[in-house]
């Protein structure tokens, strides 16, 4: 064996290698710096959110097996790279309804997000008017649909309906939704009742969250969310802007079990904008809709929020694609956490993805610069990917590119 020849170390060879790197004086600044993965942003925002906010967005329904199956659909499939083309330059940017968007995904609505972080909607769609991609405002969204128009004059801004029997509330938002320039209506139809969040009973978690012993031993070391909480306006609600209602009583009118398909074709005969059906869950569920005049469907199940152990979107989406064929648009949500995913997705024949959690743990872990880092990470994920699938545009993505496969067993849905 060689010897390895010693000598000591001189001064001048160590003083190179401890050059400090410059400290980055903003705490956020540095603590979002270190996350690469949105993984890692979920594990700031753990640190520094109260269980019941924190767990709210992160848990799922019953098992949260819809989650959890939904996510390992993502890690399961099989790229399929082609190689020696020339990929220094790619665009990752798309057409979605007729407009364009720096990204080939927007950000879901999701409700109370000024739980998640007291910034709330307003950081969420000002990070997306700096990314050049859409935003969709919840009916429950803790920001009145106003309030986040002029907020992001320039975003793209949709808006998601839950749809009422109570007509004149649903053409109420509606009306408001147009003349605040929302471009098209995401209507949500997987929540005929609420899905069965396991966590916030255990947590007893309420809107807004109660002052109780726990929630100060909490506030010790979460003292920064409760600042925010405590020294910002009171939550209200995107379909209630003046307050007034009292949110069980908000609530229990917001989830209607006796809405139909006709209902759908009463919205269209009062909106003359896009409307998308959110939460499709079978090929012949996006037939039905497609055929009622919808403009398109997202696949999703709700982030497993709903209906545990329904279908998998990413399983589901080819047979909804052949389905809706080009009379419409199809985007997928549910357990993207990561830009490959996205690609997989428009690979699979989605023309656009959605975002949920994702941003929300961005935001948990620092506000709007929280959802501008996870945009980022997603941002260069998908352009990675890309490069290394060897496509330089959003177009190029085919079916060849990916291989479905489930640890699970074939991937085969007769729906
Ligand atoms: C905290 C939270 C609140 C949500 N609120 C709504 C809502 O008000 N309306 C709606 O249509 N979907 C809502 N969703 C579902 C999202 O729009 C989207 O379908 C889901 O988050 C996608 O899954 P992902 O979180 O794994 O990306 C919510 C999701 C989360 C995590």
């Amino acid at each position: 064996m060689t010897a390895l020849e010693r000598r000591f170390p001189r001064p001048k060879d160590i003083a190179p290698l401890l050059k400090m790197k410059p400290r980055q004086k903003d705490a956020t600044a540095r603590r979002l710096a270190n996350a690469h993965t949105i993984w890692d942003l979920r594990d700031i925002a753990r640190r520094r959110t109260p269980s019941g906010p924190f767990d709210y967005t992160d848990g799922a329904a019953d098992g949260e097996v819809g989650v959890s199956r939904a996510r390992e659909a993502f890690e399961d499939l099989e790229f399929r790279p082609g190689v020696l083309r020339n990929v220094a330059e790619a665009d990752t940017s798309t057409t979605v309804l007729g407009a364009p968007s720096a990204l080939p995904f927007g950000m879901a609505p999701t409700g109370f997000t000024r739980m998640m972080h007291s910034a709330g909607e307003r950081a969420v769609v000002a990070a997306a008017e700096r990314a050049q991609i859409p935003y969709a405002l919840s009916t429950v969204g803790t920001t009145s649909i106003e309030q986040v128009a002029e907020c992001a004059p320039s975003a793209r801004k949709w808006f998601q309906l839950y749809l009422w029997k109570d007509r004149a509330l649903s053409r109420e938002l509606v009306a408001n939704a147009k003349a605040a320039g929302y471009e098209a209506l995401l209507v949500t139809v997987d929540v005929p009742v609420n899905g069965n969040r396991l966590r916030d009973l255990r947590n007893g978690m309420t809107i807004p969250p109660q002052l109780t012993l726990k929630t100060f031993i909490d506030a010790s070391y979460r003292w920064e969310w409760w600042l925010n909480f405590l020294t910002t306006e009171p939550y209200t609600f995107a379909f209630d802007k003046d307050g007034q209602g009292a949110l069980t009583d908000l609530v229990s009118k917001l989830y209607d079990p006796t809405v139909t398909f006709e209902d759908l074709e009463w919205l269209r005969e009062i909106w003359d904008g896009p409307i998308l059906v959110k939460g499709i869950q079978t090929v012949q569920d996006a037939e039905d809709v497609m055929a009622r005049g919808a403009n398109g469907v997202i696949v999703s199940n709700h982030g497993g929020r709903q209906l545990d152990r329904a279908p998998v979107p990413l399983h589901l989406l080819p047979r909804v694609v052949d389905a809706v064929g080009d009379r419409g648009t199809v985007m997928l949500d549910t357990g993207i956490m990561n830009g490959g995913d996205i690609v997989a997705a428009l690979a699979l024949g989605a023309d656009f993805a959605l975002v949920g959690r994702a941003y929300l743990y961005g935001l948990m872990a620092g506000g709007e610069a929280g959802v501008t880092r996870a945009v980022e990470i997603l941002s260069a994920e998908i352009e990675r990917t890309m490069k290394l699938l060897g496509v330089t545009t959003v177009a190029e993505l085919g079916p060849e590119h990916v291989r479905l496969m489930s640890r699970r067993g074939p991937v085969a849905v007769e729906l």
